[in-house]
């Protein structure tokens, strides 16, 4: 089926030379590309007309960290809910972690990943390979097998790579490949123990908590490393302003580094683990206040590349026991959207940055290919439609993820996808507009 998109707001800031598109426009979907944009599109015979009148028409987003479950623990999530759950957030490109079991350290496990994902169809699936055998930190897996299957990527996150020596072999023979290193940064010794932020909260409750400073000193160690090897360095879900100060500091080195920033790292603070709830623990942990209004002025200032979710979605198994015991991890891609449009609702960003944030900006730091984080003409029509205004409380029995563990749960939230299409397929169209 062909659709034409009638007069929706088209933003579009994927455009070379910097100039954004921003008009009140028609787009025509055919065979699954953007056919054309333009005003006053005639609707050719057969083709379903959809009225957006109102509504924001963007690039489907594209998220560079997830967590598929798949292979291996399909109780807490698999390829084919992940995928519904990232339509149902307007997400229709995923970047999904190699914690899986067993580890996406090969190109059978790169291969079995992108099979599933094209069987399910529902989003654009592009695996992010290990950096070490098993995530085990001893030995390089084989970046060239698995990029040949398809990888974008190599990170062990879940895991820091603690060893400086096999961070330096990692960014040399990533440099090779073209592939970003992507570095969960935790300093384990210095987290060690702690569950929570280190800081008057935990000191409140009673928690064990880990500094900020595990997370910035390995930014910095791996800063030296790049500068040394000229690698391309990524720190995955950054939640401090001392890793901010790096990064920036690092860019305006002209250093290829860059980073990203989880919605919950800017939404929450570390006052939501006052109840010991245990969806709010995650790693990096939520940090003070302090530290996410560093998060806001980098994301305003170009210091941060993209928005990314680390959707980690666990059972009631992990999640329903202490503090101390519980998993780390939480739902992201059905909240991304309108947790970045509250960004835009407080003046912290405009809705240009945030777009750019949610998909060209991803796409192109990760060279995710042509046609991806874009609405140009001959591109595959990935596209959402979104009402910016219409409100919704999250609520953790609706999410289309199999685990509950939002920590959004409750929160009344403005932006709702009203329509998310795929290579120009409806893969959530709850008001049946497609029909
Ligand atoms: O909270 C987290 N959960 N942080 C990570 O880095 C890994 C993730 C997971 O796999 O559950
Ligand atoms: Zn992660």
């Amino acid at each position: 089926m062909d659709y034409l998109l009638r007069s929706g707001r088209v933003i579009d800031v994927s455009r070379k030379g910097g100039e954004f598109l921003d008009a009140e426009l028609d787009l025509l979907v055919r065979d699954g590309k953007i056919a054309e944009l333009g005003k006053g599109l005639k609707a050719p015979a057969g083709v379903r007309v959809i009225d957006a009148a109102g509504k924001l028409v963007l690039p489907g987003l594209v998220d560079v960290h997830v967590h598929l479950r798949e292979p291996g623990q399909e109780y807490k999530e698999d390829i084919e809910s992940g995928s519904r759950s990232a339509a149902a957030g307007g997400i229709t490109t995923m970047c999904c972690m190699p914690n899986t079991r067993p580890v996406n350290d090969c190109r059978t496990v790169t291969d079995l990943i992108m099979r599933r994902s094209r069987e399910v169809g529902g989003a654009r699936v592009l695996p992010i390979g290990a950096i070490s055998k098993g995530l085990e930190g001893k030995s390089l897996a084989e970046f060239g097998e698995m990029k040949d299957a398809g990888i974008v990527a190599v990170s062990d996150d879940g895991r820091p790579v603690m060893d400086a020596g096999l961070m330096r072999r990692a960014l040399e023979y990533a440099k090779t490949f073209d592939l970003p290193v992507v570095q969960h940064a935790e300093d384990l010794q210095l987290a060690e123990g702690g569950v929570m932020n280190e800081g008057e909260v935990a000191t409140r409750i009673g928690l064990r908590g880990q500094p900020p400073q595990a997370e910035s000193i390995m930014v910095a160690r791996d800063i030296e490393l790049v500068e040394w090897t000229g690698a391309q360095y990524h720190v995955a879900h950054a939640s401090t302003g001392r890793t901010m100060d790096l990064v920036r500091d690092a860019k305006r080195r002209g250093l290829p580094v860059s980073c990203e920033v989880a919605p919950h790292h800017f939404a929450l603070t570390d006052e939501a683990c006052a109840t010991y709830n245990t969806d709010m623990k995650v790693a990096p942990p939520l940090r003070a206040e302090r530290d996410r209004q560093a998060l806001l002025a980098a994301l305003a200032d170009g210091t941060v590349d993209c928005i990314a979710t680390d959707h980690a979605p666990h059972s009631e198994v992990e999640k329903d026991v202490e503090f101390d015991c519980a998993s780390c991890g939480m739902l992201g891609l059905e909240t991304a959207l309108c947790l970045s449009l509250e960004l835009v609702r407080a003046g912290v960003i405009d809705l240009h940055r945030m777009v750019h944030l949610l998909t060209c900006g991803p796409a192109a730091l990760f060279s995710l290919g042509h046609g991806i984080g874009t609405l140009d003409p001959g591109s595959a029509a990935d596209i959402v439609v979104v009402d910016a205004e219409a409100s919704w409380t999250v609520d953790r029995e609706k999410t289309f993820s199999k685990s509950k563990n939002t920590p959004f749960h409750g929160r009344q939230v403005q932006g709702q996808v009203l329509l998310t299409l795929f290579a120009g397929r409806p893969v959530f169209d709850p008001k049946g507009l497609c029909r």
